[in-house]
């Protein structure tokens, strides 16, 4: 299916990305300025013949179609035989989204008042702390965001309980006022052990500081009757629809803590930035579409020129976690070794993720990205403005870096440019060897995202983004993005394990390795 773009990525293999640049279009072919945002891939190897070659496997893969039949509610998710709908939790001109039959906005529309209202409560009250505990898509949204949008944080402290390590709630809690702190059980299933551990764990803190647990709980699940059975009122539980996926879902309930952090009018402003992203998703032609184009430059340099991995690097410290926020919503999306059909991926499924913001990273990591054997595609994202006027020098610093690293990493830095800077220093022979340590072979791609500023709207919109290019991506590949059996076997292990590990149960049947290490454990209890 990639032969012709991979006969494409072996033509171009050698060619220099600064070579391109002699076109003085480039960088205006190779960009896209949308919705108050600039992205530049024109840093990168794809020309005019492999963008149409990537745009004809975007047409080829039935995109499109794809993209109309997950926004028309029909049952993309077909290994769970679900709709995709989080689209629909930010749907805020309420135009229908009919799932069987029924229009389910008034529903969304219902429960998004009643976040506000309880948020406003909150905010109004004399609640100093609000504690949010859920795993996965029910922790690394909210928290995310929360960093993100810190400039408009004017509710109570928000905190996130996520690991079963007890390390996790008791240093979260001992920051806590158990007499003023709400607690937030996030878990769309509300079965998932991690969480129901730390909320058992914290009602067992209330009653240990003497404090009731009435009104101290909200829960926010697709599993209402759950949800209930653990005490926590129904008029205290937000419910949504298996309609949206868990890594999907912090546009709606698994929101609240953002919301009670920020306040409902830049929640909305955040739905509203996601919503516009939507738009143009769904209207923009494939080649000017901010999604579609993101996706392609991914499956050019995974499936094209074979980089299995991509850094992404916010140079935008608020953006701290949307590293590991990216990394569920590709991998746990995209990391699929069988195709919709059930047949083996006959290609590399979704590449693997990670990143730091800068200039953080630049300390840590990037000697490898600019020197080391692998290519890394590189994806850069930076704000025009900060939030701190009085600091304007370090928003120019930041910005000079994060252009600097694309530069540098496009142009490198060939021997007898290395050899210039050591010449004085060294002679001869060392000259040489001396002058190879400091080449950068360059030619490493990149691409940039500059945004206005991050405010709610802005996060909508970038998150929205990367929502709709895993989507592509998956599509492309021909994988369902929407399920996530690959995290079962683990989960059922540690189950049986349990036991095992309390020395309430034998390690017989277990290989020799997991029996040394459970043993090591009992015979290290102190
Ligand atoms: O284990 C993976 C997962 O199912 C994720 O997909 C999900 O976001 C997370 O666990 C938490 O699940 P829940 O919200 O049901 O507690």
């Amino acid at each position: 299916m990639f032969d012709a773009l991979k006969q494409k990525a072996a033509a171009v293999a050698d060619r220099r990305i600064d070579g391109l640049f002699d076109d003085a279009g480039r960088a205006g072919d190779f960009s896209l300025s949308a919705l108050g945002m600039l992205f530049d891939y024109s840093k990168t190897q794809i020309d005019a013949d492999i963008r149409a070659e990537l745009l004809k496997l975007a047409e080829t893969a039935g995109v499109e179609a794809r993209r109309d039949a997950m926004f028309a509610g029909a049952r993309i998710n077909e290994t769970e035989g679900r709709a995709v709908l989080h689209t629909a939790l930010r749907n805020l001109d309420a135009a229908p989204v009919v799932v069987d039959g029924q229009d389910v906005m008034p529903e969304v529309l219902h429960t998004l008042s009643r976040m506000e209202k309880l948020s406003e409560e909150l905010r109004a009250s004399d609640v100093t702390d609000v504690v949010n505990i859920g795993i996965g898509g029910s922790d690394l949204g909210p928290k995310m965001a929360v960093l993100a949008l810190a400039p408009y944080h004017d509710g109570p402290k928000c905190h996130f309980v996520s690991n079963v390590d007890g390390a996790d709630i008791a240093d979260t809690l001992a920051k806590c006022d158990p007499a003023r702190t709400v607690f937030i059980v996030a878990s769309k299933t509300f079965t998932t052990i991690e969480t129901m551990t730390n909320a058992a764990s914290a009602k067992a803190w209330l009653a240990d500081k003497g404090v009731s647990d009435a009104g101290k709980f909200i829960a926010l699940s697709s599993n209402v009757q759950k949800a209930g059975d653990f005490g926590i009122p129904a008029e205290r539980v937000f419910g949504f629809e298996d309609w949206v996926g868990g890594r999907y879902s912090m546009w709606g309930p698994i929101g609240l803590s953002l919301m009670i952090a920020v306040g409902p009018a830049n929640f909305r402003a955040f739905l509203s930035g996601g919503q516009a992203m939507d738009r143009h998703f769904q209207n923009a032609p494939l080649a000017e579409n901010l999604p579609v184009l993101l996706a392609l430059v991914g499956i050019w340099h995974n499936q094209g020129m074979g980089h299995g991995t991509r850094a992404v690097l916010p140079y935008d410290n608020r953006l701290s976690r949307l590293p590991a926020y990216l990394q569920q919503l590709e991998m746990e999306s995209n990391g699929k070794g069988v195709s919709m059909d059930g047949a083996d991926l006959p290609y590399n499924s979704g590449p693997v993720v990670w990143g730091e913001p800068g200039t953080n990273g630049q300390h840590a990591f990037y000697q490898l990205i600019h020197q080391g054997t692998r290519v890394v595609p590189c994806e850069f994202m930076v704000a025009a403005q900060g939030h701190e006027p009085a600091l304007k020098h370090h928003h120019q610093l930041l910005v000079a870096n994060c252009l600097a690293q694309s530069e540098a990493l496009m142009r490198g830095r060939d021997l007898d440019e290395a050899r210039g800077k050591v010449a004085g220093l060294f002679e001869g022979a060392e000259l040489e060897r001396q002058a190879r340590h400091r080449v950068f072979p360059g030619n490493r791609p990149s691409t940039t995202l500059v945004y206005p500023k991050l405010d709610a709207e802005t996060l909508g919109k970038i998150i929205a983004l990367y929502e709709h290019r895993v989507f592509v991506e998956g599509v492309i590949l021909n994988i369902n993005s929407y399920d996530q059996w690959g995290v079962e076997l683990g989960k059922e292990l540690a189950t049986a394990l349990g036991p095992v590990v309390a020395g309430e149960a034998p390690t017989t049947g277990k290989d020799g390795s997991t029996a040394q290490l459970v043993d090591f454990v009992l015979g290290h209890q102190g």
